[in-house]
């Protein structure tokens, strides 16, 4: 596992160059998307590049993580207009090309997903260690599937809802043992809140109780740390 420690801005420069990279020499290159504070830089800078250079997003395919189980897709924190708000509707991106899991046949998407093979993951990581909404205690083996948030990842996220009581507690995720086909994979992490998952990552064992540790499993896995979120390694 290749670690980077760096500014955010360089980071999010780092991570859309890569990005901007693969479609380019793979104009049908499948993007695993994540949500979340985490990749709006890199999505941002995705778009700077769209207007600048015409990167050409036309035949790019995508698969969102997840999505919240009791929002409509057009609620204004719905993950759904998160990606139309912080890239979709910025690029040229084909929306028929663009994937979130079925709410109503979770496990179709990770059929769906074996047909694509996910040519490279943005992942985020939350403070308990989970990657999607695979909270602490979900199996290696899961597929994509209903989860419970955790109190935890409600409180995180309370800071998008005008209260936590708004923050849904239901959600779909595409599963660990999804994620983990993925042939590339990167994951971002700012902010002291995620040095503890972080150490769990480098230096502790494989455990269903830290999610995120499933990807010491990966070939081709980079993380990119700020400081604060590489404080305990
Ligand atoms: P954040 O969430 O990017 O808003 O910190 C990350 C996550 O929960 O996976």
């Amino acid at each position: 596992m290749k670690i980077v420690i760096n500014e955010k801005h360089e980071i999010n420069k780092l991570v859309s160059n890569e990005i901007i990279r693969l479609v380019k020499s793979n104009p049908k290159a499948v993007l695993g998307l994540a949500t979340g504070g985490t990749p709006l830089g890199v999505y941002e800078e995705l778009i700077k590049d769209h207007q600048e250079n015409q990167t050409d997003y036309s035949q790019v395919i995508t698969f969102n993580l997840d999505e919240y189980y009791d929002l409509e897709p057009t609620h204004k924190e719905s993950y759904h207009t998160y990606m139309n708000d912080n890239l979709f509707s910025k690029i040229n991106i084909n929306l028929d090309n663009t994937h979130f899991p079925d709410l109503n046949n979770p496990e179709s998407y990770t059929n769906l997903l074996e047909q694509h093979r996910v040519d490279f993951q943005i992942l985020g990581v939350g403070s308990n260690g989970h990657i999607g909404f695979n909270e602490p205690g979900t199996p290696f083996e899961s597929i994509t599937h209903y989860v419970t948030l955790a109190e935890s990842t409600r409180k995180d996220n309370a800071r998008f809802f005008n209260s936590i009581d708004e923050v849904p507690t239901k959600a779909v995720t595409m599963g660990l043992n999804d994620i983990i086909k993925s042939k590339r994979i990167v994951l971002i992490a700012f902010g002291a809140n995620k040095a503890q998952a972080i150490k769990q990552l480098v230096d502790g064992a494989e455990s269903e109780n830290w999610p995120v540790t499933i990807l010491k499993r990966h070939p081709y896995v980079t993380l990119y740390l700020d400081k604060e979120a590489a404080s305990l390694l």
